[in-house]
């Protein structure tokens, strides 16, 4: 790095824009085969696991390294189960928080979570015991915290949890009030499987960067969440629906497709930094969301939005698939939600309540071999310039920045 130049003309030093092939640390977690579009947690396809196991076991199995025994496995949901309710002030904030107009879910998880290290009393202590607690209380309660919204949204009050129902089962019973068809439960358990962890995404990079700093759990995963929240991380999964919504009608899908790649529009749900092929993920939602839409209490609705949603996989994959562009996990997964009814909004919080295991197993995984991230930037401003009196100051003719001083802040 010593001989790297850092002050240089705009363009003079090649780096890896948004860090692209750079890597950040040893993990034991997970590996993304991009380029034959495998997907394994500590070694393990996620083919076999979405088959399987269920979310708790996969948290095991990220948190520990390893699948849990019997004894372990009970114990250790025992400790998920123990931890599911949250403080009434939480409750009360979530109430109060989603009337409000600019309030979106993500943001109101973002607090709700940052409220909960205010109720811990080892939110402060550096030590394992502590964060190996609290990664269980955070993945836990978030599930408590996601319902609790979607609820609020739709002005209901919220539901506690039960002891007696799966993590994915207890999530939709506190979410409509109803104990879930089995069908539904596993459904759900597949989708907190399936988008657990994977690798060095933005969301857990924020996520072990403020670990790094020796900074606690909670604001670690608030981190974590901030940086899900991007339309270009989580939030896709909501904006592939609203296309096939603002698309209508399967007859009109090609033309759409083929009328915004023309416009240089990204397509939500494709393309990703790492896979090159088709993400096994997507496969596996797009098989249920054709198993769901099959159903004889499905939505018509749906049907065409699965019918669209194939065609535009099949134009993009034809015109793009050359560029390794190929549909990501939030392309079907907004279909499957929404035929279990799930508001659109929640999809990207529902997300977190599933990644929120793989930033907890990376923030663990971080301090257990800590150092602190601090990359470098190349300097390509001005080499030396001094501080003139504001009197001798004048403004320039071009602005040096695309930003006006002052002029849109109206
Ligand atoms: N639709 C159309 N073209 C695309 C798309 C897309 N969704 N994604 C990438 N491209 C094109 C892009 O225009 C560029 O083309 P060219 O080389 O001709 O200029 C090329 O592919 C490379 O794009 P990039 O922006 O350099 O790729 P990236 O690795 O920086 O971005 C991405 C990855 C996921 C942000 C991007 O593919 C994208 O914006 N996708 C849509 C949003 C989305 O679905 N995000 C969810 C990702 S999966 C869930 C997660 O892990 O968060």
């Amino acid at each position: 790095m010593s001989d790297v130049k850092l002050v240089a003309k705009p363009g003079e030093v090649q780096f890896a824009k948004g860090l692209e092939g750079v890597i950040a640390r040893e993990t034991t977690k997970s590996y993304v085969d991009g380029k034959n579009g495998k997907l394994y947690y500590h070694g393990i396809p996620i083919e076999e696991l979405a088959e399987n196991s269920s979310f708790e076991e996969v948290f095991f199995l990220l948190m520990y390294d390893r699948l849990p025994t019997e004894g372990e496995f009970d114990y250790f949901k025992s400790r998920m189960v123990q931890y599911r309710e949250i403080q009434p002030e939480v409750y009360e904030y979530i109430r109060r928080a989603s009337g409000r107009y600019n309030d979106t879910p993500m943001s109101v998880l973002r607090t709700a979570v940052s409220m909960l290290a205010s109720f811990d009393d080892s939110a402060e202590e550096d030590s394992l015991p502590a964060h190996e607690r609290e990664a269980i209380k955070i993945t836990s309660r978030m599930a408590t915290i996601t319902a609790a919204i979607g609820r609020a949204r739709r002005g209901l009050e919220p539901i506690h949890p039960r002891p007696d129902l799966s993590h994915a089962a207890n999530f939709l019973y506190m979410l409509f009030g109803e104990e879930p068809d089995p069908f539904y439960a596993r459904v759900m358990d597949v989708i907190l499987i399936l988008h657990a962890d994977h690798g060095c995404n933005a969301s857990t990079f924020a996520t072990i960067v403020v670990k790094s700093t020796l900074s606690d759990m909670y604001s670690s995963i608030v981190a974590g969440i901030a940086a899900l929240k991007g339309p270009l991380h989580g939030g896709a999964n909501q904006r592939a629906l609203r296309m096939l919504r603002e698309i209508g009608e399967p007859e009109k899908a090609e033309e759409w497709v083929l009328n915004a790649l023309a416009k240089k529009r990204r397509i939500m749900g494709f393309g990703h930094r790492v896979y090159k092929a088709y993400d096994p993920r997507a496969r596996i939602l797009h098989k249920y969301a054709v198993e769901m839409t099959q159903r004889e209490d499905a939505d018509p609705q749906l049907r065409k939005y699965l019918q669209m949603a194939e065609i535009i996989e099949r134009v993009m994959i034809e015109r793009v698939g050359k560029k390794g562009i190929f549909p990501n996990v939030d392309f079907y997964s907004g279909v499957v939600m929404s035929s279990m009814g799930i508001d659109d909004e929640l999809f990207t919080p529902i997300f977190a309540t599933s990644r929120v295991a793989g930033w907890t197993a990376h923030a663990l995984e971080q301090r257990l071999d800590n150092r602190i991230f601090r990359p470098r930037f190349v300097y390509v401003g001005p080499a030396e310039d001094h501080w003139i009196p504001i009197e001798e100051r004048k403004k320039p003719e071009q602005e040096p920045t695309p930003l006006k001083p002052l002029e849109r802040m109206v």
